[in-house]
């Protein structure tokens, strides 16, 4: 059945056990406030696998051998093996940020006598027809030895394979690479690199990246996982994180200067979530960082997102280590967030302005705010936050700057940011929030009393819990993604406090994660969206300019008999938007009487979702099980009568004449 006529068929089944019917009252000339065109945006961070063996498109795993333990990932092979023919190599006094790489010496052998096989990151998957890109970075005296690059799978049948044969022989290093394709699409491939001839030759930064990447960029991200992202039209992307900011150390915090530049000299350090759940261990889980500050602002502009990026502000994570920058030592993490300014936006002529420019993007990325700090808490927080308020401001006031309120939406720790920040004229406090289901249909009022003249709100971090926070029993499950459908009509009510808003976290490997609930879900191939991101794309693609009047006995709509409602109008396209959540296990009807219009269409476009399954989910294979489904819905005298099934998120599009 089409998701059409399904809902026409609800439709006509509209008055068996639904109860009596009520009046919402929608006025689109009663504007309320402007909705900020970024509300709804993105939350990334390198967290179960998103960067490293996620969106960046990289496929070999420790391509350089600079994992804690050299080889790690990596096999080696062969009957003609002698002891010292591989050996790990380290130049750390001449190049610190790569040192180590692999000399091999080749004993007049075969193709078959040896060779070191790389696993992936959970495997490797290749689809039939599609090229890969080969390549390694390898420095040799005199030429003798071949490299054969082969894809295989379990059975070592071999998918594909090319011949590379090092041109150069002047002891310089040298990037080399070859293309092929694959015969068949495999899941848990492995990439096998067989010596064959007399000689001995250095290598370093093995890689192979599949021929689809986004925009199809060399070495770029993976295509269907942008594409996720883009779907959503997102007003903005935060990145890096999340507590990927403040490291587990101060040591381990991202540095955003060591992320940009030459891939080769980027320093890998290790991932914080490699050790953080002992219930998920995660010993191979590193940022090689080939998804850097660069690429994360190159994502943005290509998904139309306003860039957010987060900085340490001089804590480590505060369930960690807790360590602190002295305050009179504080001096370059402030200096790392003005050269971020210059690095986005700066001139060509200016130090980071121009390795923008060298690494090909001369136009400003337009930056027009950063966070300092993750979950950072307490009086250390605020004694940093204002020493980087006073520069920034002073060196760049057009930066709007997100203050962190800590880990929770309540309590001692909270009340004393929220408190200190709005008495510091912050301009926007980052409010973070995984909580049951209960507790979002709870807060669908949480901003309707906020102070609407001072600092602004980012919900920068929210996602319910089935379980409790961060279980790894946890669902994306139908129960939740209706909870925060409910909570989100009273971020968009309160659009003139609420400015931004991100679930999180964005992305997961089924594999090969940490942290569940998460948007969207991936394996080596595929890609889905949980009945999570189908809301918070509904809302995305339907954010309108202004929020306008909805009430129910003069009263807003926020879970009266489980009914949530918000409306906003979009000037551009002058249509009004309303989107109603039946969060009870009965159907509801409303006539929703649109008040001041002179003349409106006849009929409007109901978008739905609904499940009375709260446990329902979508899975790779079937991804779309809860999803919008598309419809239309009569008007007659300015009213509609809205039909809405058991737990359904309901949107109505009317075009105002
Ligand atoms: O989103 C997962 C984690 O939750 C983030 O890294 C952190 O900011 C929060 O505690």
């Amino acid at each position: 059945m089409s998701g059409k006529y399904l809902i026409s068929a609800l439709l006509a089944l509209s008055t068996i056990g639904v109860k009596a019917q009520k009046n919402i009252t929608v006025n689109p000339d009663k504007v309320i406030s402007k909705v900020q065109p970024e509300m709804w945006g993105v939350f990334f961070e390198d967290i179960n696998m998103g960067a490293d063996g996620g969106i960046y498109a990289e496929l070999i795993k420790n391509r350089s051998f600079e994992f804690y333990k050299p080889l790690m990932g990596w096999k080696t092979k062969g009957d003609k093996l002698k002891e010292g023919d591989l050996l790990v190599l380290n130049r750390k006094e001449k190049d610190s940020n790569n040192p180590r790489y692999l000399h091999v010496t080749s004993r007049a052998i075969q193709k078959g006598d040896l060779s070191m096989t790389n696993e992936g990151f959970k495997g490797i998957g290749v689809k039939k027809g599609l090229s890969y890109d080969f390549s390694v970075d390898y420095r040799q005296a005199a030429p003798g030895v071949k490299l054969h690059a082969e894809l295989v799978d379990s059975t070592g049948k071999v998918l594909g394979s090319a011949l590379l044969n090092p041109e150069r022989s002047d002891n310089q290093w040298a990037l080399q690479s070859v293309t092929f394709n694959v015969s068949e699409t495999v899941h848990n491939a492995q990439f096998t690199l067989w010596f064959e001839g007399s000689g001995e030759i250095d290598l370093d930064i093995i890689s192979l990246f599949p021929g689809d990447t986004w925009k199809n960029r060399k070495g770029g991200l993976r295509g269907d996982m942008v594409q996720m992202l883009a779907d959503m039209k997102p007003g903005f992307i935060r990145f890096p994180g999340g507590c990927i900011v403040e490291g587990y150390d101060l040591s381990t915090r991202y540095q955003w200067k060591k992320t940009v530049g030459p891939v080769a000299n980027r320093k890998l350090i290790v991932n914080r979530w490699n050790t953080e759940f002992a219930h998920r261990p995660a010993p191979d889980y590193y940022q090689t960082f080939g998804l850097g500050f660069f690429e994360y602002f190159q994502l943005a502009e290509d998904i139309g997102a306003e860039p957010l990026p987060i900085l340490n502000c001089g804590m480590a994570c505060q369930f960690n280590s807790a360590e602190l920058v002295p305050l009179d030592e504080l001096e370059p993490y402030i200096q790392d967030a003005l050269d971020l300014v210059e690095f986005a936006n700066g001139d060509v002529s200016t130090e980071w302005g121009k390795l923008r420019a060298d690494m090909g993007h001369p136009a400003p990325f337009h930056l027009k705010m950063m966070g300092v700090g993750n979950e950072n808490w307490g009086p250390q927080y605020l004694e940093r936050l204002a020493l980087f308020t006073k520069a920034m401001k002073s060196r760049h006031p057009e930066i709007k700057l997100i203050n962190s309120s800590g880990t929770d939406p309540e309590g001692e720790r909270f009340d004393l940011l929220n408190t200190s920040l709005r008495k510091m004229n912050a301009d926007v406090i980052d409010e973070h929030y995984y909580r049951t289901p209960e507790w979002f249909l709870k807060n669908a009022t949480r901003y309707d009393n906020y102070d609407r003249k001072g600092a602004k709100v980012f919900a920068g971090e929210y996602a319910a819990q089935s379980v409790g926070t961060a279980k790894a029993t946890n669902k994306n499950n139908w129960q939740c993604a209706i909870a925060e459908a409910a909570f989100m009509t009273g971020l968009e009510r309160n659009a003139e406090v609420v400015h931004m808003a991100s679930y999180a976290p964005l992305f997961a490997h089924a594999e090969g994660w940490q942290w569940t609930p998460d948007m969207i879900w991936v394996d080596n191939l595929r890609v889905y969206g949980t009945p999570n991101y189908y809301v918070q794309q509904l809302y995305s693609l339907n954010k309108g300019t202004d929020v306008v009047s909805s009430l129910a006995d003069q009263q807003v709509v926020a879970g009266q008999e489980g009914i949530y409602a918000s409306a906003v109008l979009d000037n551009k396209t002058k249509e009004l938007i309303l989107k109603v959540v039946n969060t009870s296990a009965i159907a509801h009807s409303r006539s929703v009487v649109i008040e001041g219009a002179k003349k409106l269409a006849a009929k409007g476009k109901l978008t739905v979702m609904e499940n009375t399954n709260l446990n329902a989910v979508n899975s790779f294979d079937n991804a779309i099980n809860l999803s919008p489904k598309q419809g239309e819905i009569k008007i007659k005298n300015n009213t509609l009568s809205l039909v809405m099934q058991p737990y359904s998120f309901n949107m109505v599009r009317v075009a105002l004449r």
